[in-house]
């Protein structure tokens, strides 16, 4: 008798809903469930997530996943984790109950402690820029605002993590506290070369170290489930943007791809040496499979892509579902003038301006929603541009095509204006699902479900290609109007 197929649980933890999917050896996706959890803008400029529903929705939609494939859990030969990074939730040990809810990782509410870093400091050591978007101000502002949280984090009383920690602390029934070397490096708290917390970053934001997590390779048995499928190996953890890296394929220095969920994050794999950005880019972790050598990558991160869509679908009402935005801007030949710039948590990569705010230019009475529409997609096509340029800069190389994957890659007059805007072809994989893939990928390889990267390799198939159809001359012009309207984004500073 053969023994019943196996296969790996990838936990999608991302910004706006939770992934639970199921893949088999051939990196098909055998099951899927999905639910959104709500944003919470309490304040503006502030942006929460509730970790217990969280938690709650992972333990619902794992059993929802394994209902679909009709599997039980001796069928799960392991179980990887990839997540909304910097996202930062402070926990009481004792009960595994959340302190305050978790702020997200576009919340400004601490620009001032922000602004207060040394950039030449942040940078040598962690190699980001000081900005809110990292957890260390967020850890810090908790620390600050709830009385008596720091003498108990002193007493390793509450702790502090991304949601990977989370996530396998609540797995492993309170277990393990800990984190992998990817999350570990967008705290702004670990050295990037020594791949350890740095005391004098520690002191600076006055963050006790009894309340971090220890830092671990992005792939390797961390434990064993306990309550939700008892006994299965939970065997990776990225941040979701380097998993996508990793779902990708990657893995040799020069290969980058581009993931469009709530923001755009393009990253390359530089290889095992970190290379320092002199255009305005991160230097993060790439992954760790193990205990090989590091590979590094640089990151260009876009605050606001598919999160603007969401607000004209929630705060505009202007459409009803997130892909009537094609539609709409298909009604419409081009924008009619208008730019659309969606600062909302200030200015990432390329320009680190916390302080700028949101911008819509160009209106005249001509302009109607579709113009608006279409500006909207053209907001992420020059962003991506903005950080292909620093990208180029700083790697030397010019990008000859772009990998794409994320929830807005399904949207053709997208991927059209990103080749446009770039003048490369855009490429997108058959599994959209890269964040699951590459956690999953990463979970197998250390249980020996998949023997070695290359037999990763061999999973990838190409699904879509579009090319560039933008003539050059317009498409300089367009990109002077972009750049005058991100200049009144940064004048229009909050
Ligand atoms: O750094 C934030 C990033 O990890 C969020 O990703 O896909 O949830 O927008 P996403």
């Amino acid at each position: 008798m053969t023994s019943p197929e196996r296969y790996i649980l990838a936990i999608d933890q991302g910004t706006t809903s939770t992934r639970c999917i199921l893949f088999d050896r051939r990196a098909t996706v055998v099951a899927v469930a999905r639910a959104e959890h709500p944003q919470s803008y309490p304040r503006p400029g502030w942006v929460e997530h509730d970790a217990a529903r969280i938690w709650r929705d992972t333990q619902r939609l794992i059993a929802r996943a394994m209902r679909s494939a009709g599997i039980g859990a001796s069928q799960v030969a392991a179980i990887g984790i990839a997540n909304q990074r910097e996202t930062t939730v402070v926990w009481d040990r004792a009960t595994g109950v959340p302190v305050a809810p978790a702020i997200g990782w576009p919340d400004t509410r601490t620009s001032s402690l922000a602004s207060a870093l040394d950039p030449a400091l942040i940078g040598a050591k962690t190699g980001l820029q000081p900005a809110t978007y990292f957890s260390a101000t967020k850890v810090q502002w908790l620390l600050d605002h709830i009385p008596g949280l720091r003498a108990r984090a002193e007493k390793g009383e509450v702790l502090f993590g991304t949601m990977d920690s989370w996530l396998i602390w609540n797995l492993t029934g309170g277990r393990e506290h800990l984190t992998d070397v990817t999350n570990a490096s967008r705290t702004m708290l670990m050295d990037l070369s020594t791949l350890a917390w740095d005391a004098s970053l520690l002191d600076v934001c006055t963050i006790p170290q009894a309340m971090l997590p220890s830092i671990r390779s992005s792939s390797e048995v961390y434990g064993a489930a306990s309550s939700v499928l008892p006994g299965v190996p939970i065997a990776a953890a990225m941040g979701d943007q380097q998993a996508a890296l990793f779902g990708q394929t990657c893995f040799a220095a020069g290969d980058a791809k581009c993931t469009y969920g709530t923001g755009g994050f393009l990253l390359m794999n530089t290889g095992s040496t970190p290379v320092r950005s002199t255009h305005g880019l991160l230097t993060t972790v790439g992954y760790r499979i193990g205990s090989d050598p590091v590979a590094y990558a640089l990151e260009g991160s876009i605050a606001v892509a598919g999160s603007l869509v969401q607000w004209v679908r929630d705060g505009l009402g202007l459409i009803g579902t997130a892909s009537e935005i094609e539609t709409l801007a298909g009604t419409v030949a081009d924008n009619g003038g208008c730019y659309i710039v969606p600062a909302f948590s200030g200015l990432f990569a390329p320009h680190w301006r916390s302080e700028a705010r949101g911008v819509i230019v160009g209106l005249t009475s001509y302009i109607t929603k579709g113009h608006l529409a279409r500006a909207v997609l053209e907001a992420t096509g020059w962003q991506t541009r903005e950080v292909v340029d620093a990208m180029n800069a700083d790697s030397g190389l010019a990008l000859t095509a772009l990998n794409v994957d994320g929830g807005m890659t399904a949207d053709n007059m997208l991927m059209q204006i990103i080749a446009d805007v770039l003048d490369v072809p855009v490429v997108r994989p058959m599994v959209a699902e890269t964040v699951s893939l590459g956690a999953a990928y990463a979970a197998g390889l250390a249980v020996g479900y998949w023997s070695d990267l290359q037999d990763l390799r061999n999973n990838r198939h190409r699904a879509g290609r579009w090319l560039p159809a933008m003539e050059a001359t317009r498409r300089a012009a367009e990109y002077r109007k972009w750049q005058r309207a991100v200049d009144a984004a940064v004048l229009f500073s909050s």
